[in-house]
């Protein structure tokens, strides 16, 4: 993984926590804040794969940690705020999707969706934000998506999640700039991991194959939360689009 940024201002030594960093964007993102100096608070359900991110962190000498746990039980958003309220950085990231043709999406899978992608992340969000505003400082990135803005076939119920998630990131900024707490919405189009695994509708895989695009990876996101989060003080970047090439 490379990054041609360095950070020099104040969050280099300090510690940020980061929600989904056992796999995709949120790993790519532990790992190139540790290259930068930044410790991280690691979280997802999968401690093999956690444990492995740790190591790649640490190769880096700076401290990392992991906490095992679902965020959909709010008790587990309490325990990892609470374990992680150090963090000056809170990269919101982890997310699902379901990708099917919205007449084939079921209730609970659209309110699977909705519990991870907005309740847990406002939950976490929420509960992140009161640390840091006792504090007096933080910066907080929500990962969206351009789905936030657009809605694209098969994907409705996951663009209604993060329409939601948008509307959040504006409004935390809105009500706690005044707290000298940062946040920053990164809205990325197609990228490349794991995340469209479980598909296996024929139609979905046609569309998806038919992309005149190739999707982004997630270092291109990864470099974009390390700018966002180097950023001087005086300057709060609000909103990163980034979108493939030819997409
Ligand atoms: N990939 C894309 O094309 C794309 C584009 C725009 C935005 N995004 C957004 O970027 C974020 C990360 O996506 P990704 O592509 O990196 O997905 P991914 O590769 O599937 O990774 C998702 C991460 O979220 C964690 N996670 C999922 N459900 C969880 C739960 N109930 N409790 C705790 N952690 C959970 C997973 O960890 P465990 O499995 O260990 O729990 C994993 O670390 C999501 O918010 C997604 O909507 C993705």
């Amino acid at each position: 993984m490379s990054s041609l940024i360095e950070v020099n201002g104040p969050m280099k030594g300090q510690w940020a926590m980061i929600t989904g960093s056992s796999a995709g964007i949120g790993k790519a993102c532990a790992i190139t804040l540790a290259k930068a100096g930044i410790n991280v608070f690691l979280t997802g359900r999968n401690e093999a794969a956690l444990k492995e991110v740790q190591k790649s962190c640490k190769d880096f000498g700076v401290q990392a940690q992991y906490l095992v746990g679902d965020l959909s039980s709010r008790g587990f958003v309490k325990e990892l705020v609470d374990w992680s309220q150090e963090a000056a950085i809170f990269i919101n990231n982890a997310g699902s999707l379901v990708y099917a043709p919205i007449l084939e999406v079921t209730t609970d899978e659209c309110a699977q969706m909705f519990s991870l992608n907005v309740v847990a992340a406002y939950d976490v969000t929420r509960e992140m934000a009161l640390r840091m505003k006792e504090r007096g400082r933080g910066h907080m990135v929500f990962i969206t998506s351009l789905s936030a803005r657009n809605v694209n076939m098969h994907a409705v119920v996951y663009a209604a999640t993060k329409h939601a998630l948008s509307a959040f990131a504006k409004g935390f900024r809105l009500e706690l700039k005044k707290d000298m707490i940062k946040v920053t919405e990164i809205a990325p189009g197609m990228v490349d991991t794991e995340i469209r695994n479980s598909v296996t509708h024929p139609d979905v895989l046609k569309a998806i194959a038919s992309r005149p695009f190739s999707p982004i990876s997630a270092q291109d996101v990864a470099d974009s939360v390390l700018y966002a989060v180097s950023a001087s003080d005086g300057c709060c970047p609000d909103l990163i689009e980034l979108r493939p090439r030819l997409g």
